[in-house]
């Protein structure tokens, strides 16, 4: 066995749970924060079963951060899913190669492989912890109590469940999907539309044209959007014993454009290039007239370091830098291709973007998102780690100008994805904060940031400090606190 760790930095594992209460917080809180930002984190309690396993294979834990007051109180749990009681018991690693039950130890290969460490979301008052990988995992909001899997009352009826759900801001219902819907390999998509009280409405099932890693999806107030990718697996993959997906630079991308109240005969393909079938993470879509429109970064090539090509070859680093493009989906016409246009790229774009939340479905003029940006202080000891391992700005691209606005948190800090949060629930696009946890490479320590979302380069309002580092973030979630009240320990 050999170990996860990679040296004394933040991508060892801290196997901790851990409550602060009353966290230092440097600058003010502004008045506005009333409510809980949820994490979803991937720390591994046991080393891997194989070295070559990625750490998206990680143990699920999800931190909450209750702002209240002026005052800001943490807690973090492990998701107790299946496979955290099991190798609790076992005092190792009994799971083996990402998404590959063949490489698991015997005793637990019937059981749900899933780590839970992908996204947190609150939906008709449930905290749900999410990987595509299995059903979701209900976590209780206030104790972060593990409560087991949720289907919905019986009605998802598939065996995985999106990480990425879309909430529509304006009906309140939960638009979700399941790709590999009947288990490893199959080629069944299930979407599932599920209302602002947790019972699910409408379930339209049909076949992908590629069984590929499909991560997100987009809604309009009318569509579901299912883009499909050029990471592939295969039986003979699994039972090589391999790693779950592998990246095949010949397959081209493939659009699912369903109607949300509609059919699987409603249902329409089309179809791209093999340069266009990098699409991890969607920015967001929305409807004008009889065409759909997605905005999202994509790469002409893998750019995820874990995932090894089919034909053996080193992946491209000219080619993986993603660019954020918008795709038209012309319903009206009998062509199966999208027209495609840059907005813009020749900068180190992630995958990792948002929006504000209260848009989704809709035209947003603003996106924030991840960015290595070299132009900033980098402290040359730490420029290694935060130009490739991880990113170290926070930009906000207005898509009506052109304009960016950056922000750094300090010249040794790695930042995590961050969220969106309106001044008040009436405030114009973009009016309020961008939260989120960043990385001090040099004191090894965690902070919380907040930054006025209009001015980012006006640095931190404030940020909450944490004693200690945290896990390594996924994805987050914030909850207004009149949406899911609390009371203070
Ligand atoms: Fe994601």
């Amino acid at each position: 066995m050999s170990s996860p760790s990679r040296g004394n930095d933040f991508f060892t594992p801290m196997r901790f749970e851990a409550e602060v209460l009353d966290c230092e917080v440097e600058g003010s809180l502004p008045a506005a924060l009333q409510g809980t930002f949820f994490r979803s984190c991937a720390d591994r309690r046991f080393s891997p079963l194989y070295s070559d396993d990625t750490p998206y294979n990680s143990d699920g834990a999800v931190d909450q951060f209750r702002f209240y007051d002026g005052h800001v109180d943490y807690r973090s749990r492990y998701v107790r899913t299946e496979r955290f009681l099991a190798e609790r018991k076992a005092h190792r690693a009994l799971f083996g190669r990402y998404r590959n039950r063949s490489t698991s130890d015997p005793s637990v290969r019937d059981l749900s492989h899933s780590t839970a460490n992908t996204t947190p979301i609150v939906h008709a008052g449930m905290l749900f912890s999410l990987k595509e990988e299995g059903l979701p995992v209900r976590v209780d909001p206030d104790t972060l109590d593990t409560l087991g899997e949720w289907d919905f009352s019986g009605r998802v009826t598939a065996t995985s469940f999106t990480a990425h759900p879309k909430l529509d801001p304006h009906t309140g219902e939960l638009i979700a999907f399941s790709y590999e819907a009947k288990g490893d390999c199959s080629d069944d998509l299930a979407v599932y539309v599920i209302d602002k009280y947790g019972a699910v409405t409408n379930e339209i099932w049909f076949k992908a044209p590629v069984v590929s890693s499909m991560h997100d999806m987009a809604i309009t107030d009318r569509h579901v959007i299912l883009p499909t990718t050029g990471m592939v697996t295969s039986a003979e993959q699994l039972q090589r014993g391999a790693l779950h997906w592998a990246y095949d630079p010949e397959v081209p991308a493939h659009v699912a454009i369903v109607p949300r109240n509609g059919t699987a005969k409603d249902v329409r393909w089309f179809h791209g290039t093999a340069d266009q079938a990098m699409l991890v993470h969607t920015t967001n879509a929305w409807s004008e007239g009889n065409k759909v429109v997605l905005e999202a970064p994509v790469a002409a090539e893998n750019f995820h370091s874990y995932f090894p090509r089919v034909d053996g070859k080193p992946n491209d680093p000219a080619r993986y830098i993603p660019t954020m493009r918008r795709w038209t989906f012309d319903l009206d016409s009998d062509s199966d291709r999208w027209q495609e246009e840059i907005l813009f790229g020749g900068m180190t774009v992630t995958s990792f973007t948002r929006i504000d939340d209260r848009y989704v479905g809709r035209k947003n003029r603003y996106s924030f998102m991840m960015m290595s940006d070299p132009s900033l202080p980098v402290n040359r000891d730490f420029a290694d780690t935060l130009a490739v391992r991880v990113s170290n700005a926070w930009y906000r691209f207005d898509h009506l100008t052109g304009g960016i606005d950056k922000f750094s948190p300090g010249d040794s800090h790695g930042v995590s994805e961050m969220q969106f949060v309106p001044r008040s629930p009436t405030a114009p696009e973009g009016d309020g904060y961008l939260i989120g946890v960043v990385n001090d490479f040099r004191a090894l320590r965690s902070e919380l940031v907040v930054v006025d979302a209009m001015d980012l380069a006006a640095g931190a309002l404030a940020r909450v400090k944490l004693p200690f580092r945290l896990h390594m973030q996924v994805h987050g979630w914030w909850v207004p606190r009149a949406v899911l009240p609390f009371e203070p320990r």
